[in-house]
């Protein structure tokens, strides 16, 4: 504890000599969410670290996340310093949609409007017409469906099934899945359910549609975050990586927060719904991304940035 504490210390520090601002996703280790609240960053969904690297003044960017998450920030502020702690951190969404299959599989379709997840490389943003986040997914979906256009949608066939349903839109879907929330069991999760009935269940869209179904709540991380604080239920199934019950845990203290079952009985898992990727980032790795910036900094050539760019200030200006 004493050792994280003075490594803790160590990166408020290296974030003010090199004036440095640190975004942090809800999935990373807690002290890294803390430092990043603490340091004068933010630790947000998505969505709001693509805005808030967008926005921030200060000229270095430190990205505890995922390698899409530092590409986008790279993309929406080529000018700045992006680094992140570990540059091999990726996400199974990403992994699963190479951008030469996902283009071969777009060109099938040339009628159609392609929308992308933020889970998703540089390459893949820079084929499609829009991208999205978990929190502005359905009405940017509504919105195009309601202009009468067909879509393209990749990598997630959860949340794309899940928008699908919600919307009515006619969409054709790359077959992806993210690691984590596809182990989630819809049986299990019921059996739970019956053993906590006044629980209320919050689901994050990339969990299988059996999961979904049995949700009281389905959203993107922060909108997950703020359906625990301000429900007056005492109990949570949680259906997200653990690493948000970190938050939720601190901003409602006087609730129960429980993972919701990925095998097993419909007993919770300790040890479950961690992602691989997120985990990555460390302390120390923090240090060593400030210290030695050349090899942890995220640069992605002009010509693909300003591409990408494109799809994704169409979902920043529509959700502003
Ligand atoms: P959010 O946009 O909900 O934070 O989701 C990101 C993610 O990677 C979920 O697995
Ligand atoms: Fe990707 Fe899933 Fe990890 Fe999110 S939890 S970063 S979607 S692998």
């Amino acid at each position: 504890k004493e050792q994280k504490q003075a490594y803790s210390e160590q990166i408020t520090t290296l974030l003010q000599q090199h004036q440095a601002v640190m975004l942090a996703h809800y999935y990373v280790e807690p002290e890294l969410q803390d430092l990043a609240l603490a340091s004068g960053g933010m630790v947000g969904d998505s969505l709001e670290m693509a805005r808030f690297g967008a926005r921030h003044p200060a000229q270095t960017l430190l990205v505890a996340g995922v390698k899409f998450m530092g590409e986008t920030a790279n993309i929406l502020s080529p000018e700045k310093t992006i680094l992140m702690p570990d540059m091999q951190a990726t996400c199974s969404l990403d992994l699963g949609c190479p951008a030469d299959e996902f283009t071969a599989f777009c060109n099938q379709y040339p009628e159609r409007t392609v929308v992308v997840y933020a889970n998703t490389s540089a390459e893949v943003k820079a084929r499609a017409d829009w991208v999205v986040t978990s929190s502005i997914a359905i009405e940017i979906v509504s919105f195009l469906h309601a202009q009468g256009k067909k879509i393209i949608w990749g990598p997630d066939r959860h949340l794309g099934e899940y928008i699908q349903n919600l919307t009515g839109a006619d969409m054709v879907l790359w077959q992806g899945s993210c690691m984590v929330h596809n182990e989630f069991k819809g049986q299990e999760l019921a059996l739970m359910k019956a053993r906590y009935p006044h629980a209320k269940v919050l689901v994050h869209p990339e969990s299988p549609s059996a999961v979904v179904a049995l949700a009281d709540v389905v959203g993107s991380t922060s909108q997950l975050l703020q359906a625990a604080i301000n429900d007056t239920a005492d109990t949570f199934i949680v259906a997200t990586d653990q690493g948000i019950l970190h938050e939720m845990t601190k901003q409602a203290p006087a609730k129960t927060f429980l993972a919701a079952p990925t095998a097993g009985n419909g007993a919770t898992c300790k040890s479950c719904a961690f992602c691989p990727w997120m985990a990555m980032n460390g302390l120390e790795s923090c240090i060593d991304a400030l210290n030695h910036q050349e090899q942890h900094r995220v640069q992605l050539p002009a010509a693909l940035s300003q591409q990408a760019c494109l799809s994704i200030r169409r979902m920043l200006e529509f959700s502003s």
